[in-house]
């Protein structure tokens, strides 16, 4: 059997590497319009940064793994098709601002359409609104050919995709089930999984049901985020602590301890897009309360970006103008070269716009992708680029920490308070340095919703 998997980004490299990897029968081919990230994936420097993916895409790469730009080749080889392309929110027109952007993947349609000289399996791997497939399903009828169209959300994390693939929760597949012929592409797809993944963890559904429990599960999760940030607020009102509140709820087994932890905010290309996209199809189908619901889970997250920027030039004297702020992390998580709807970036541009000098230091992130995401040019005077976490701090006025990267724990933070001017501020947006060790050494520091420290 042959795959082609349409988009090599961050959900479709991954991926169709696990299954490569999973299946040594199977010819894999990943393919994309972008050249320049296609020969990336050839080389020894891959345009995704995942812990795991490098020795993986090594060991299959060239056997049964191949990345290209001919698209029209790979598809018309394949048996299934995956479609990985970006569905980002819409920028003009209706919808926009909140609708999904489907233009890639109903040119993906086409192409398959037209080139194809046999009915094959296409799979909805992108998250994309409920009833997408209909669309995907009329443009590939013009073909006359027998296609099936599926629905199989990933649910990877980024930083954490390896695991998530190898070793899913569970593998969602939506096609019809009323017909023998999409019953019969269901368990083809199935059965690839299957391969690695117990079959009760194999679960199937109707089309729209797949398509709506993908912006469902992201919609909760970020809800999760944005209920422990309100309280994180409230915390540092009344003097508690929202670490110990989250413990303290998150041990109800009802509730769980998982992704309760406050932070300056989530990002990454899904969550935002998600949720408006939820939004949107509430609005479009005359649903505004509900609309509005899900509207609040973004518009504290803002709130919270916006108040931890605020806290900061607040205790810096309502003034940061040609301060230098050291800038630890700017990937909007940890173990990933990602930086999409990064809460760094928001956060940052206020800095900006207050006249700051910036010095950045990420471990995976480059300044290119840095000065892209804020708008400025890669020699603008008001940021620098560190190639270590000291250098940043040198001569710093604060340190504000925005990604959870492992090393920013275990610095030698005595060191860096040498070299910072005083008062020398912490400002930890990931609650996730040992303040007390910090204030011991002589950091003035803030946390989120901590209402009991400064
Ligand atoms: C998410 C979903 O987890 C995944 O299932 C889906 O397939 C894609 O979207 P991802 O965006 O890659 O994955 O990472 P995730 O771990 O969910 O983190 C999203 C954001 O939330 C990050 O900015 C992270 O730092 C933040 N976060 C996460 C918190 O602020 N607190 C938490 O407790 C958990
Ligand atoms: P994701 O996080 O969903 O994987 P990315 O933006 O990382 O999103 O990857 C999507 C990829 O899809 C990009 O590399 C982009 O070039 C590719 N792409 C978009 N449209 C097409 C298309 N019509 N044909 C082939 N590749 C496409």
């Amino acid at each position: 059997m042959r795959i082609c998997c349409i988009g090599a980004g961050y959900v479709g490299g991954p991926t169709m590497t696990m299954f490569a990897r999973k299946c040594p029968d199977l010819m894999v081919d990943v393919v994309d319009i972008n050249a320049d990230r296609i020969s990336a994936w050839n080389s020894d420097k891959l345009p995704v940064f995942e812990p795991g993916l490098d020795e993986i895409v090594r060991e299959v790469r060239g056997k049964n793994l191949f990345f290209s730009t001919d698209i029209d080749a790979a598809i018309d080889a394949a048996d299934i098709v995956f479609i990985s392309v970006n569905t980002p929110t819409k920028t003009y027109g209706y919808g926009a601002g909140s609708a999904a952007d489907i233009s890639y993947v109903e040119s993906c349609a086409r192409r398959i359409a037209e080139v194809s000289k046999s009915g094959k399996i296409v799979v909805e791997k992108s998250t994309m609104p409920v009833r997408t497939a209909d669309a995907i399903k009329s443009i590939l009828k013009s073909s006359g050919l027998g296609f099936q169209v599926l629905s199989n959300p990933e649910f990877l994390a980024e930083g954490t995709a390896m695991k998530d693939l190898e070793n899913p929760d569970r593998v969602l597949i939506g096609g019809d089930e009323d017909t023998p012929e999409g019953r019969g592409a269901i368990e083809a797809l199935a059965s690839i999984y299957a391969r690695w993944v117990p079959r009760e963890k194999i679960l199937k559904t109707n089309l729209w049901s797949s398509e709506l429990s993908k912006l469902t599960a992201n919609a909760f999760l970020a809800q999760r985020i944005s209920s422990i940030n309100a309280i994180s607020a409230l915390c540092e009102a009344t003097g508690a602590d929202v670490d110990e509140v989250a413990c303290a709820v998150g041990s109800d087994s009802r509730i769980g301890s998982k992704f309760l932890r406050s932070s300056v905010g989530y990002g990454g290309s899904c969550f935002q897009k998600d949720l408006l996209n939820l939004v949107y199809l509430c609005e479009h189908f005359n649903l505004p309360e509900v609309a509005k619901y899900w509207r609040g889970v973004i518009e504290i997250n803002a709130y919270q970006k916006r108040r931890f920027a605020e806290t900061i030039v607040n205790s810096l004297f309502r003034n940061i103008r040609g301060k230098r702020i050291a800038i630890f992390g700017f990937a909007f998580k940890e173990n990933t070269n990602d930086t999409r709807e990064s809460p760094a970036i928001d956060v940052c541009r206020d800095f900006l716009n207050e006249h700051a000098h910036l010095a950045f230091y990420d471990p995976k992130v480059s300044s290119l992708q840095i000065c892209r995401d804020l708008g400025i040019s890669m020699g603008d005077k008001r940021v620098e680029f560190c190639r270590t976490p000291y250098d940043a701090a040198d001569k710093a006025h604060a340190i504000v920490l925005l990604t959870q990267w492992e090393e920013f724990k275990n610095l030698d933070y005595k060191k860096i308070k040498g070299a910072m001017l005083n008062p020398a501020w912490i400002f930890d947006g990931r609650n996730c340095l040992d303040h007390r060790l910090l204030l011991e050494l002589g950091f003035s520091l803030r946390g989120i919703g901590k209402g009991n420290i400064a």
